[in-house]
């Protein structure tokens, strides 16, 4: 069996990519048959190209990860092309392919390895530990600030958590507050906002080992008639309160439907001292 050289392929979680795939002599694969396979975890069938016949026109045996996905490039075939496209590229999708020649003589493999990079995205229904959402709101004011606190709760592996202003900028805070329950990282994060600085602001939990970012929002504004910040964000201390005197894992996980609900209705209103928000 003749190896070439391993050929790397990089490509970006849920893009289009094609893997490379050609004979050096070019000779005319439409009368041919070539397989690509994936190495590992079992050698799943990717693509099966045999005298017309393929994948895509009813030949059986496609591994289904990869079913509806994968197509060759038929015009290419008459120069000895037998790359193939993959849409959509999973995380799962990297790995070690081979594009296989059986009929030829000597036979020809090649090699080609497929690294997917992910995507920062709101993982939070996908990966357990992902970070929810970070709850946001005023702890207290004096005349001339608001002091925001962010409660990051439950999160596994650690989050990087930061406050950031509506262009992205990281504000400065005090050092996050870090306590664990199990191996859930429950995380407070503390900044000042002036009168000058008040506007729509996040607070940022990212965790790059699981490629996820999610964030709280909350509109402060300054009242130059009362001299007071008010802010918009519809959850308060009380979600918070709540959560944190609950172990099991079902009760969060409906307060924080409770709580994306709450935080809709709250939208428009303010909420320091709202009676109205008490469950
Ligand atoms: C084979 O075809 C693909 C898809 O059209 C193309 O990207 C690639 O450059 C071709 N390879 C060669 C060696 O012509
Ligand atoms: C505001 O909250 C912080 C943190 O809980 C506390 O240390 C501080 O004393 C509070 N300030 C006022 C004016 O209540
Ligand atoms: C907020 O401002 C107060 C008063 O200046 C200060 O004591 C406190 O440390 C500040 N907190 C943060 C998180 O910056």
């Amino acid at each position: 069996m003749l190896h070439s050289s391993v050929v790397a392929v990089a490509a970006l979680e849920g893009s289009d990519t094609v893997l490379p795939c050609a004979l050096s002599t070019k000779q005319n694969l439409v009368q041919m048959l070539f397989d690509w396979r994936k190495k590992a975890p079992n050698k799943q069938e990717v693509f099966m190209y045999d005298e017309g016949c393929h994948y895509n026109n009813g030949l059986q045996g496609q591994d289904k990860l990869f079913r509806g996905r994968v197509s060759h490039f038929p015009e290419e075939l008459e120069s000895g092309n037998a790359s193939i496209i993959i849409r959509n590229v999973r995380m799962a999708d990297s790995g070690e392919y081979t594009c296989d020649f059986p009929r030829l003589q000597p036979e020809q493999t090649f090699i080609i390895k497929l690294v997917v990079e992910c995507v920062l995205k709101d993982r939070s229904e996908e990966k357990s530990g992902a970070a929810p959402k970070p709850y946001t709101w005023i702890l207290n004011t004096t005349e001339d600030r608001a002091l925001l606190k962010c409660e990051v709760p439950g999160a596994s592996p650690k989050p990087k958590v930061e406050w950031q202003d509506s262009d992205g900028n990281i504000l400065p805070a005090e050092e996050p507050q870090v306590s664990y329950r199990g191996d859930r990282c429950y995380i407070t994060l503390l900044t000042n906002v002036t009168k000058m600085k008040t506007n729509l602001l996040h607070c940022v939990a990212t965790q790059e080992e699981l490629c996820h970012v999610t964030h709280g929002e909350i509109y402060v504004h300054y009242h130059e008639k009362t001299g007071e910040f008010k802010s918009c964000s519809g959850v308060g201390v009380f979600i918070w309160g709540w959560v944190s005197g609950v172990l099991t894992v079902a009760a969060p996980l409906a307060l924080f439907v409770a709580a994306k609900h709450i935080r809709k209705r709250g939208l428009l209103r303010e909420n320091r001292d709202d009676p109205s928000k008490d469950p």
